[in-house]
């Protein structure tokens, strides 16, 4: 709430240079509003020319948008075409043969530079062995590999064959990997013998091979195992593959499998407000589309840029903008395996200076980190560094505080720089709130205005709009092409999740809290309006964390709420109510370590709850009903002010006041 009230209150203001502006793909105010009124005056002819002008089609579609169905929209259906082909043979035929494509920086700091020839080579290889085993349009593969050029090659290989991919983040365990498996039903799984982070090795194929013991995976029937440290690790028989065997011997060149523009590029499971993940379904032509378009627009991409984003490309940042954004506009980008802290924290910044990187795009919970850290220690501050090949800055995951902001700007953006806040998630494929580098007069801390044609909005529990200077829920009121489809096998979650009858039932539901400045209608993004936390910009369900909690023998009951954390924006507090007696002392702490433990066995080391606190009981209304406000406030250390008057239990409350 501080970062909200200080945003609110944000005065200062950055205009867009006359140089920015004179590069940009929409130059000033009067461009952007243009676009706007094109997109209110005909919305569908809108999105079309667009469609038409960056994505090359091997069918041209007739219809545009297609509500007949509505909410599930479908954008271009009958047009054909290859995503793949239009990140890599697209680059061959307009001359980007040669240029390089990927920029490897591996854990270690050993760069490999792969043109776009060798990853088209390499994309059509991988696309041939995994047909020679079976795998062709409409299969689903799992993707669990660490950043590499292996890892994108992967995407672009299912992209290529019509299947459709499914990426689930290195971090997670065997245990999530196992559901997210099995409720794709997928035939296969593409893994790594090791994943190397921080100057350690972390193992991969044996979590895919615990998933696959775990049972509920009898679908999977190859995995494909990239060789990235050469561990000696235990292959089965027919069912396992080494990367490099499957390529041996398969064709250079892949005819792409042209899907329909409706056709499901990818699954990526993300968090809701119940404890199961949800497998959001993303289309072809739309997302394809968003992912250019905004690589155009909102990062000003041109042909001799070096663009770097961190994110993993388990994440959906990763897809669009590593594996289909920066690919299908003929980019040189950076695909980094290492973490920012190792060697030291000043690895973002030497390796910006290092490749001479102009556009730049991280998590604002990576700033705050590397701020405190150049703080303790002045060697890996960004001063040290020459990030002068740096011309635009973006940030993405969760809001970003002014004071990070300020940081950002002025000492890696060395005050020229403009920030892109871009606001947007798993389900819209791509920014939907950002700064236009030549449009948008920037304030720390707010995401600024919607991207054109995209018709934002904030409303009340009615669906009514508010006034602008009033929070409510944030909403998109028309449907876009990259927006989420459906959630895999289950249709109906999809409607109630994100067009609930409450607000008519034609407002897309984004889930935060907004608020639009009273003068300048920026955004400003309030936070999660339902139970799912922003824990370093991941997003984690309370639901799921305490469904993994309950699963411990040990715990009876266990409720999980946020709380404001100054380096990860959010942080896990969990309440938890032991089969035995309540731990005190050493005993308690070594419970704690335990559950937490536990949690990073079940989800992942990510949905490891920082605080754990003991009760006899939860603070419950007479109706048996958890009261989270009361958890929430204890989590914060604040004082109880709020009506205890219907709790069954109020002495309950003291003994949650204190951390373990
Ligand atoms: O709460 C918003 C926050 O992250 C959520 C989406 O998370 P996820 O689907 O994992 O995608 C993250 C990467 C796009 C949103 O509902 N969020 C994302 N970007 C911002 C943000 N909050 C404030 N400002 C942002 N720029």
């Amino acid at each position: 709430m501080s970062t909200i009230s200080s945003v609110m209150q944000e005065t200062r203001v950055f205009p867009p240079s006359a140089e920015t502006v004179g590069r940009a793909a929409v130059a000033g105010m009067a461009a952007y509003e243009a676009l706007c009124k094109e997109a209110e005056t005909d919305y569908a002819g809108y999105w079309a020319r667009l469609a038409r002008e960056h994505v090359v089609w091997k069918t041209p579609f007739t219809q545009s948008l297609d509500e007949s169905n509505a909410p599930f929209y479908r954008w271009f259906a009958d047009g054909s075409l290859n995503v793949s082909w239009n990140c890599l043979d697209r680059n061959l035929e307009n001359g980007n043969a040669d240029k390089t494509a990927i920029i490897f920086e591996a854990d270690d700091g050993k760069a490999t530079r792969v043109s776009y020839r060798e990853l088209h080579l390499l994309v059509c290889r991988f696309a041939n062995g995994l047909k020679s085993r079976g795998i062709g349009k409409g299969d689903r593969v799992v993707i669990y590999m660490p950043m590499s050029v292996e890892g994108v090659a992967a995407m672009q290989a299912c992209a290529r064959i019509g299947a459709t991919h499914s990426v689930v983040f290195g971090g997670f365990s065997a245990k999530s990997l196992q559901e997210r498996i099995s409720d794709a039903g997928a035939v296969a799984v593409i893994t790594a013998d090791e994943q190397c982070r921080g100057g350690k090795t972390l193992g991969l194929k044996s979590v895919v091979d615990e998933a696959l013991g775990m049972g509920g995976c009898e679908s999977i029937k190859t995995m494909v195992v990239y060789r990235r440290t050469g561990a000696d690790i235990p292959m089965q028989a027919g069912r396992d593959v080494f990367l490099d065997d499957l390529l041996a011997g398969q064709a250079d060149t892949c005819e792409p499998e042209w899907v329909g523009a409706e056709h499901p590029l990818f699954l990526l499971y993300t968090s809701g407000s119940t404890g199961k993940p949800k497998g959001v379904q993303h289309s072809s032509g739309g997302y394809l589309l968003h992912a250019i378009l905004t690589m155009k627009w909102t990062f000003d991409i041109k042909p001799e840029d070096v663009y770097w984003c961190t994110a993993d490309i388990g994440w959906v940042t990763g897809h669009t903008y590593i594996t289909y954004g920066p690919l299908a506009c003929g980019a040189t980008q950076i695909v980094f395996e290492g973490v920012p802290t190792w060697p030291d924290a000043g690895r973002f910044w030497q390796t910006i200076e290092k490749h001479g990187v102009s556009i730049f795009y991280t998590a604002p919970t990576a700033i705050r980190a590397l701020i405190k850290a150049s703080e303790v220690d002045p060697k890996v501050h960004p001063r040290n560094y020459s990030l002068s090949t740096l011309r635009l800055l973006g940030s993405v995951g969760e809001p970003i505080n002014p004071e990070a902001w300020m940081w950002y700007y002025e000492q890696i953006g060395g005050s020229r720089c403009p920030i892109m806040d871009t606001f947007w998630q798993t389900e819209t494929g791509g920014h939907m709130i950002t700064p236009l580098p030549g449009v948008t007069p920037l304030v720390p801390g707010s995401c600024t205005l919607p991207f054109p044609g995209i018709q934002a909005a904030i409303v009340d529990e009615t669906g009514h709009d508010v006034e602008w200077g009033k929070g409510g829920f944030l909403v998109v009121k028309k449907p876009w092409p990259s927006m989420i489809r459906t959630i895999y096998g289950d249709p109906e979650r999809f409607k109630k999740s994100y067009y609930p009858e409450d607000l008519g039932g034609r407002l897309y539901l984004a889930g935060d809290g907004a608020m639009r400045d009273a003068k300048t209608g920026n955004f400003t993004i309030m936070g999660r309006i339902d139970d799912v936390l922003n824990v370093s910009g991941h997003r984690m369900g309370t639901m799921e964390i305490e469904s993994a909690l309950v699963a411990n023998p040990l715990v009876a009951e266990a409720a999980v709420v946020g709380r404001p954390d100054d380096l990860t924006g959010e942080a896990i507090c969990a309440f938890v109510v032991l089969k035995q007696a309540r731990p005190s002392g050493d005993a308690a702490k070594l419970m704690v370590k335990q559950l937490q433990d536990w949690v990073a066995k079940e989800i992942g080391p990510i949905a490891k709850p920082k605080d754990i606190r003991f009760g006899d009981n939860l603070p419950k209304t007479r109706s048996g009903k958890i009261m989270r406000r009361l958890l929430r406030a204890l989590a914060k250390g604040e004082e109880i002010t709020q009506d205890v008057s219907t709790l069954e239990n109020p002495a309950i409350l003291e003994q949650l006041r204190q951390s373990a």
